[in-house]
């Protein structure tokens, strides 16, 4: 069978350059390079593009606490990320920044060809500012008290309490989030891109096909709402590209990251010799995919095609969105040391497990997916171990034994041809992402070699040397099913099927090599190809990623990925982190400008003195309080608030306000005694 020869261009979402590489993350970069590896082994022209997504105030403000420049931070982040995935076998063909020159004209170029076609508008409008920093507040950047259900420290679009969704401007008590000072409303003339112009042609769009049903329906919910033009400048300062005409006003960051796909492709292009307008022009005939997680559907599957169709280019062939990575049943937790680094696993495990498992959970759906660390074990060690790799480590030795040569005809040839048989359905589904019932089928092969191996007994057979020749067809059996294997879970395992070649001495396998037997051809000293995962190894990075966690500061900008509903209950081992101690008050101070706090200084037997805010001034005295002992959360990482930072929190029973008791061991106890 031919077909007419496609060319593929791939994309994975732009990680922000302002932190780590994680689990969550690579589940999205995973399932994109077994689909490109998937193409690439069947010998299509499949190209896969990505890059760091380095614009936003929250990379500037980063770059800023880290003392650094945004360029040197986001460029010591791409080294970071690339080593990551890298060691985790993901194969960009280009790994890029959306900080390019590329970058800079293709964003240009959009936007100006939007600007002629009428499709971006100006608007004044009002915004909070914060006037110590001297800059426009994003609304992630106010904090305050929750209008409705009044808990504090929330951040300026939803109450992680209760919920409620409001304006920044209707927070009660706000501060910057930046400098703690209190915002201002300020008038601001921003551009926008008139989505609303786009409603038709988005209708068209996810009726197209393009899009999983389920992600259609929902972004169709956002167009019968009613589109709104969206705000795609920010005032300086701001870490992006300004834009033309505009001085002091930048694009913002999720106008250039989208192009930041094609940006990563026209440099490969100058690189490869590929034709950038053949893949882009409307009416390409070449295959435009982006691989994206469900938080960002509505960036891809409503800005970015109204975008492109404003400028002239093509739409995307499709958008493959999926569920995010859940824990052990719960959202990756810092606490629960369960929001793990790529850095961190690889210290402890090998890449292919979570390449395997991920595969062996992975569907075309949205659902989220658990990362259950028993199940990842027993999984890993059942089918990698005791399925896959079991059917060579059964048979190589006897193949060894008898003169190391396969030979030329099989002993049970229907086995062989089944497996080859099943190479249509498997393809099928790699390339509809329905992996976890594509290893299913490779594991069902898997199980019928094993099956034939523990039938055929051929150690038993070896012991008798008229059976030689039985015990050879018997191996070249198995040892062919366990080759068409390799080429069936190539696209997951790149470095398994690497050494598989090397131990069956052939080239690197492709997909139409399934049609072919080895036969009358001599094997390599067989080594084991996998180690069993060892549990211990698992808890070792558990421990490793809530160490590393829980000295980070809570200053950083917030970020998505740090939110965590952990309305469940805590068991021993969380409460067990939290380092309670005892402390004396040797100072306490009313804070100017708030009413209930006490500026407490504190030693809690560490040499230097603390400082923490308590919200206990209606009740006590500073006189009343200092020389008191006190209980201390010693380990509570460091808040910013409006008035300095607090470094720690006192322990007190009652409501607040005049029911406030502070909570004080008795004499004898010393400053820096652990409280148990
Ligand atoms: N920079 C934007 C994407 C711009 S694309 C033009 C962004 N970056 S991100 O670093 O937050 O996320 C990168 C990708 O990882 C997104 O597709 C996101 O959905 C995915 N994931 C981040 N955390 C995840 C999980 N916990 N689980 C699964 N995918 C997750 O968004
Ligand atoms: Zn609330």
């Amino acid at each position: 069978m031919s077909e007419t020869p496609r060319k593929i261009l791939v994309t994975s979402a732009l990680p922000y350059a302002n932190g780590p590489i994680h689990l969550g993350h690579l589940l999205e970069y995973i399932q994109t390079d077994i689909w490109v590896r998937f193409h690439k082994l069947r010998g299509r022209d499949c190209t896969y593009v990505c890059a760091d997504d380095a614009h936003g105030t929250a990379i500037m403000l980063k770059a800023e606490e880290r003392g650094l420049s945004p360029e040197a931070l986001i460029e010591q982040v791409k080294a970071e990320h690339e080593r990551d995935f890298s060691d985790f076998l993901i194969e960009f063909d280009n790994y890029y920044t959306t900080h390019s020159e590329e970058n800079r004209q293709l964003a240009e170029e959009i936007y100006t060809r939007n600007l002629d076609g009428g499709f971006i508008t100006q608007k004044t409008i009002k915004q909070l500012y914060d006037p110590e920093r001297g800059m426009f507040l994003a609304d992630r950047f106010v904090c305050g008290t929750c209008p409705r259900c009044q808990a504090p420290g929330q951040y300026g679009d939803n109450c992680e309490a209760c919920g409620a969704t409001y304006t920044p401007a209707e927070l009660k008590a706000p501060y910057s989030a930046i400098s703690g000072a209190t915002p201002v409303e300020k008038e601001t003339t921003q551009l926008f891109f008139d989505l609303p112009r786009f409603e038709s042609m988005l209708r068209e769009w996810l009726d197209s096909g393009a899009l999983q049903e389920s992600v259609a329906n929902k972004l169709r919910e956002w167009l019968d709402e009613g589109l709104q033009p969206w705000d795609i400048s920010r005032e300086a300062p701001y870490f992006g590209f300004e834009i033309p005409g505009w001085p002091g006003k930048y694009f913002y960051v999720w106008m250039d990251a989208p192009v930041g796909y094609m940006a990563s492709f026209r440099n490969y292009c100058d690189r490869a010799g590929l034709d950038f307008e053949e893949y882009w022009r409307v009416g390409s005939h070449a295959e435009l995919y982006h691989f994206i997680g469900k938080d960002i559907v509505n960036f891809h599957g409503l800005f970015w095609p109204a975008m492109l169709e404003g400028a002239g280019f093509r739409q995307p062939t499709a958008l493959f969105c999926h569920g995010f990575v859940t824990v052990n049943g719960a959202k990756m937790s810092k606490s629960r040391g369960t929001f793990i680094m790529a850095r961190t696993y690889l210290e402890h495990l090998q890449p292919e497990y979570l390449r395997y498992y991920f595969a062996a959970r992975l569907g075309s759906g949205v659902e989220d997916l658990d990362l259950n660390l028993d199940d990842f074990v027993q999984r890993v060690n059942s089918d990698l171990v005791g399925k896959l790799v079991n059917i060579p480590s059964r048979t190589a030795n006897f193949v060894r034994k008898l003169g190391g040569t396969l030979p030329a005809s099989l002993d049970n040839e229907e086995l062989v041809r089944a497996t080859q048989q099943r190479a249509e359905r498997i393809a099928e589904l790699y390339e509809e992402r329905e992996y976890a019932r594509a290893m299913r089928e490779i594991m069902a092969l898997a199980d019928q070699a094993n099956q034939y191996i523990n039938e055929q007994e051929p150690w038993k057979l070896a012991k008798d040397p008229d059976s030689a020749e039985r015990v050879l067809a018997i191996c070249a059996t198995a040892i062919n099913v366990f080759r068409l294997l390799i080429i069936y879970i190539k696209p997951v395992l790149p470095e398994l099927a690497r050494n598989a070649e090397a131990f069956l001495q052939v080239d690197p396998l492709e997909w139409d090599d399934h049609r072919q037997l080895l036969l009358d051809h001599p094997l390599r000293k067989f080594k084991p190809l996998i180690q069993r995962v060892d549990e211990k190894q698992v808890h070792a990075m558990l421990e490793a990623s809530a160490s590393a966690t829980t000295g980070q500061q809570a200053t950083e900008a917030p970020m998505k990925e740090e939110s965590e509903d952990d309305g469940d209950l805590i068991n021993i081992d969380d409460f067990l982190k939290i380092r309670l101690r005892v402390a004396r008050i040797l100072k306490a101070e009313e804070v100017e400008g708030a009413d209930r706090l006490l500026r407490l200084t504190l030693d809690a037997g560490e040499g230097q003195p603390r400082t923490v805010f308590a919200g206990i001034r209606e009740k006590y005295s500073p006189g009343e309080l200092e020389g008191r002992l006190t209980a201390l959360v010693a380990n509570l990482a460091p808040r910013k608030m409006k008035f300095g930072v607090s470094e720690g929190m006192v322990l007190a029973a009652g409501p607040g306000g005049r029911d406030i008791f502070l909570l004080s061991p008795d004499d004898g106890a010393e400053p820096g005694m652990e409280i148990r």
